[in-house]
C-alpha cells in the first residue's frame, strides 16, 4: 500500500522488480494498485484487474519463485493471517532478467527452500488437473533440471554451472504452473506461511512427499513420468510413481532442510490451516479431490 502511494506520488511509469519472490509479488500489486486504487484485498483471485497495470521489469535473485515469468502475485493479509493469490495476465513483468550471477550469494539454506519450491512449482504443474502440453513440456525440462543442479548448487554456491542450471529450472517451472496450476502441496504451503511467517520454499518442502505420496493413487502414470525425468528406469509406473516419491524425500534431506515438525505447527492451529488450504484457489487443481478433513488427516500425519 506504501510503495503505491509512492509510485502514484512520484509518477512512475514503470517498475523494477528486484529480489526474490516477495520483493516481485509485492512490485505486481503495487503495479495493480497504482493504477487501479483500492486496497490489495481486493483483487484477489482470478477477475479482479480490469486494465493493464505499470509496466515492469522483473529480476530474480533467488532460484524458485518463478514469479518474473508467472501470472500471479502472493500476499499475505497479515491481520487474517491467510496468503491470497491474485492472478492476471496483465500482471506480469513485461521483461524478465535472469542472470545467474545475482543468484550466487544466496546461502545454502535459501537456495534449498526455494529450489524445492521449483521443483514443487514443475510437480504440481504437470500433476495438476488443468495440465496441457506446454506446463507439461517445461515440467519435465524443469525436473530435469532442478534434480542434476540443486544438490550441486546447495554444495557449492559458487558453481556458475549448477546456478545458471538452477535459475532456468525455476524459470521453466514457472511458465508450466503459469499454464497449468498449483495443487495441494501449494494450498498447505501457503496456509501454513500465512499462519507462521515462515518462508514458502520450507513450507513446500515439508509437505511435498507427504502429499505426493497421498496423490499417487490419482497420478500414477504422471509421477512415473516425473521419476524417467529424475533419471529412473523402472518396469511398471507404480514402481516408476514410488521412485518419484522416494527421489523427492531423500533431495529435501540432501539438501539439509528441516522436517515438518521444524514448522512447530500447534494442535489448535491445525483446523484453521486445514481449512485455508480447503479455499485456496489451486485446492480444485489437486490431482486428488481434497477437502478440509483430508487436509487434516495429512496435516496430523505429516506432524
Ligand atoms: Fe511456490
Amino acid at each position: 500500500m506504501e510503495g503505491a502511494s509512492a509510485a502514484r506520488e512520484f509518477g512512475a511509469d514503470c517498475l523494477i522488480a528486484l529480489g526474490g519472490g516477495s520483493p516481485i509479488d509485492c512490485a505486481k500489486g503495487i503495479g495493480i494498485l497504482a493504477t487501479h486504487g483500492g486496497k490489495i484485498r481486493e483483487y484477489e483471485g482470478r477477475n479482479a484487474v480490469r486494465k493493464d497495470t505499470l509496466p515492469m521489469v522483473a529480476i530474480p535473485t533467488t532460484s524458485g519463485t518463478g514469479s518474473e515469468v508467472t501470472f500471479s502475485s502472493v500476499i499475505t493479509d497479515t491481520a487474517e493471517k491467510y496468503k491470497f493469490s491474485i492472478r492476471h495476465p496483465r500482471i506480469a513483468a513485461r521483461v524478465a532478467l535472469c542472470d545467474p550471477e545475482l543468484t550466487a550469494s544466496m546461502p545454502p539454506m535459501l537456495t534449498a527452500a526455494t529450489g524445492m519450491d521449483a521443483l514443487v512449482h514443475a510437480i504440481e504443474g504437470f500433476t495438476a488437473i488443468p495440465a496441457e502440453p506446454i506446463a507439461d513440456a517445461c515440467a519435465i525440462h524443469a525436473i530435469e533440471m532442478i534434480v542434476k543442479f540443486l544438490p550441486r548448487a546447495v554444495r557449492s554456491g559458487k558453481d556458475m554451472e549448477a546456478r545458471a542450471g538452477m535459475l532456468m529450472g525455476s524459470v521453466l517451472a514457472g511458465i508450466s504452473f503459469s499454464h497449468s496450476d498449483v495443487a495441494a502441496v501449494h494450498c498447505i504451503a501457503e496456509a501454513l506461511g500465512g499462519m507462521y511467517d515462515a518462508p514458502h520454499g520450507m513450507c513446500n518442502a515439508v509437505a511435498l512427499a507427504s502429499v505426493m505420496e497421498f496423490n499417487l493413487p490419482f497420478c500414477v502414470e504422471r509421477y512415473a513420468r516425473v521419476a524417467a525425468a529424475m533419471g529412473y528406469s523402472f518396469q511398471t509406473a507404480e514402481e516408476g510413481a514410488k521412485k518419484a516419491v522416494e527421489h523427492v524425500a531423500e533431495l529435501t534431506r540432501e539438501v539439509g532442510l528441516p522436517g515438518f515438525s521444524s514448522l512447530g505447527v500447534k494442535e489448535e492451529d491445525m483446523e484453521t490451516i486445514a481449512e485455508n488450504s480447503a479455499r485456496n484457489g489451486s485446492n480444485s487443481s489437486n490431482p486428488r479431490p481434497m477437502e478440509k478433513e483430508d487436509y487434516l488427516e495429512l496435516l496430523r500425519k505429516m506432524c
